[in-house]
């Protein structure tokens, strides 16, 4: 373990999509930096470590987060920050989507985030202290054809993040968004890997998102001293 940051020493996390890719980046880099962290995955843990907690629970389903939350309620009195991070990507010209894939980008990348966000913030409210942070996507601003639904929840992050961030200021939870950049994981494989190549080479800062680029905006987010940051959206590699 690296030594504890004030950011997360002494800190409960809750981090969603918390087996692979960047779910799982950040939960270690939590757990490197001294804090505990609760993580949501539809499968079982990949993740071996005396701090960290995994709950099997599909986001979707509503009914079942609200179960999961009994769960993490046992792991702490009190929960800091949550990560919503997990999501789908189904990559299709909007005439030929199927239903049930956009039905499940809906279901997971935005309602499973809001629900995550409202069943957090009434155990953050106990503490009057939280950070909520969306992880959304460079799809925004790109606008990328074939990624209209996709593109569309992660623009929804952004518009309910900024409502819910007015609604829980009194509580002092702060909701702001990352919006990422391509970064190397199962979801950036299953596109073809030339049209992101181009996407990535015209990016103001072409080039691919390393692990450290995220850790930073995390990091600043979920600080104590970022009390006065909320219902913003950041973007790296210089998209807006
Ligand atoms: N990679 C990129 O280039 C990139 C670029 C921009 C934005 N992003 C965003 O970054 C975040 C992470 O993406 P990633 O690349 O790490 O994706 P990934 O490799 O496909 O991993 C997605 C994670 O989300 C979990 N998940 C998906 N649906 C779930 C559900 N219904 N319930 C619970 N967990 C669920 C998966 O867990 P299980 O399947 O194991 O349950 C997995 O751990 C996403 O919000 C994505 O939109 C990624």
């Amino acid at each position: 373990m690296t030594a504890p940051n004030s950011v997360y020493g002494g800190k409960l996390a809750l981090v969603t999509g918390s087996r692979r890719g960047v779910g799982r980046l950040i939960a270690e880099h939590v757990l490197d930096h001294g804090g505990r962290v609760v993580g949501f995955g539809r499968g079982e843990s990949t993740i071996e470590h005396p701090e960290y907690h995994h709950v099997q629970v599909d986001i979707a389903d509503p009914a079942a987060v609200q179960r999961a939350f009994a769960e993490v309620k046992q792991v702490g009195d009190a929960l800091h920050i949550v990560v919503n991070n997990a999501a789908v990507l189904t990559s299709q010209y909007s005439m030929i989507m199927p239903p049930a894939a956009a039905a499940g980008m809906v279901n997971t990348n935005l309602l499973g985030a809001f629900m995550v966000s409202r069943e957090a913030a009434k155990l953050m409210r106990r503490s009057k202290w939280g950070r909520i942070i969306n992880i959304s996507s460079m799809a925004v601003g790109l606008e990328p054809i074939g990624d209209s639904l996709y593109a569309a929840t992660k623009a929804g992050l952004t518009t309910m993040g900024n409502v819910m961030a007015k609604e829980l200021a009194p509580l002092n939870i702060t909701v702001n968004t990352l919006a990422i950049s391509a970064i190397a994981t199962d979801m950036l494989a299953q596109l073809p890997q030339d049209k992101i190549g181009e996407v990535v080479a015209g990016l103001p800062l072409p080039r691919y998102a390393e692990p450290d680029d995220i850790f930073n905006v995390l990091d600043f987010f979920a600080s104590e001293r970022s009390s006065y940051i909320t219902a913003q959206t950041i973007y790296l590699g210089g998209v807006n």
